[in-house]
């Protein structure tokens, strides 16, 4: 295989996975180390900030040794490291940050602190082994996670925000809705497996509007789905999970919980046609974490074919949070001639990555 310098070695530690990865100068994934703390956290139903830097730090070690190991190659071989500077939890950030800066401050390497929906943004076009799909000039990109519902609008060197979460994030209110029907953390990826045995026209939900704006906005469906299982337990239906049985709910949960899915992945679809109306989309990419959502993908393919749209759907592999996402955006920016003082990045829980448009 031909491998192209600079070789950037990305870092992520923004909330409870430690990743790093080898990216070379083509963007091929030369290794891209996952390590998740999901067992760690699973006892308290979610994500703990103190034991998720606690976690990063003992992982480290062994999960950047193994991210050399299998690109095959040793620090002295890189010419670029990446880092996520936020958004996140700070103590999290904090352990990946000041390593990814010690480390090009060490071997005196160009360093880049990341902005996490930047890593996400530019995911879609990872190819793992093969060299990464260029990124076209101007394109449409959305991004659906746990912290970020985000339409974006990028020409070149330039991204604007169309839209935003105007509550809680499209991941967010999976991982709410599955925890309050008692699902292990984590809840996003279960309440969409579970809602494939369900028919949503029989617990059709609302569709969330906000009216002439494109935003987004969660919070009202995860409360109208809470209030219809109080609903259904009033009228005596158990709801409760039952992991030894197969399904581990009573049809009517899985209905409810097909509603859900069908709203949630729905009002993006309502927003993308808007979009497209008003002014055509001629390439959408999609990327984070909730984008591996099922119904989601399969609306988003059957309407980009439909309209024409080229769509380019993030590899499940870089869906969830991973540090090839991040090496990937470094390098991007690395070929525009940018980079970072190690010395004056920080790490920071919000940090807004755009700035809105004038309406
Ligand atoms: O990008 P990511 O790993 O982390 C953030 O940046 O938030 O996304 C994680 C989020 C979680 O909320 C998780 O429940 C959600 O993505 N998620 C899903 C699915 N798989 C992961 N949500 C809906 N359907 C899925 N299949
Ligand atoms: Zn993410």
């Amino acid at each position: 295989m031909n491998i192209s310098p600079p070789l950037v070695i990305g870092i992520e530690t923004s909330c409870d996975d430690t990743a790093c990865a080898v990216l070379d100068g083509e963007g091929r994934v030369l290794s891209s180390v996952v390590s998740s703390q999901i067992e760690a956290h699973r006892p308290y139903g979610g994500v703990v900030p103190e034991i998720a830097s606690r976690e990063h730090l003992e992982n480290w070690p062994q999960v950047s040794r193994r991210a050399l190991r299998e690109a095959g190659i040793e620090l002295k071989d890189v010419g670029g490291v990446a880092a996520t500077r936020g958004p996140g939890l700070v103590g999290s950030l904090l352990v990946g940050l000041s390593l990814g800066k010690s480390l090009a401050y060490g071997l005196k390497l160009p360093f880049h602190g990341v902005h996490h929906l930047e890593g996400h943004l530019f995911s879609s076009f990872l190819r793992g082994l093969e060299k990464a799909e260029s990124v076209p000039e101007h394109f449409v990109g959305l991004v659906v996670s746990g912290g970020h519902t985000s339409l974006l609008r990028v020409s070149g060197a330039s991204v604007v925000s169309l839209a935003e979460t105007r509550d809680d994030a499209m991941g967010e209110v999976f991982d709410k809705v599955g925890k309050r029907l008692g699902l292990p953390y984590p809840q996003g990826p279960t309440v969409d497996q579970l809602a494939e045995f369900g028919d949503a026209s029989l617990a059709p939900l609302p569709i969330p509007s906000t009216k002439a704006s494109l935003d987004f906005s969660y919070s009202g469906l995860k409360t109208q789905t809470l209030v219809e299982l109080e609903r259904l337990e009033r009228a005596g239906c158990d709801t409760s999970y039952r992991p030894e049985e197969d399904p581990p709910f009573r049809q009517e949960v899985l209905h409810l919980l097909a509603g859900f899915r069908e709203a949630a992945s729905e009002q993006i679809l309502r927003r993308l046609r808007r979009l497209h109306r008003k002014q055509k989309i001629p390439f959408l990419a999609v990327s984070g974490g909730a984008a591996a959502n099922r119904l989601l993908r399969r609306k988003l393919e059957a309407w980009a074919t439909a309209e024409g749209v080229e769509l380019r759907l993030v590899p499940l592999r870089y869906a969830s949070d991973n540090a090839a996402m991040i090496a990937h955006a470094a390098l991007l920016r690395q070929r525009r001639g940018l980079h970072d003082d190690p010395f004056t990045v920080e790490a920071s829980s919000r940090i807004p990555y755009l700035r809105r448009p004038a309406r």
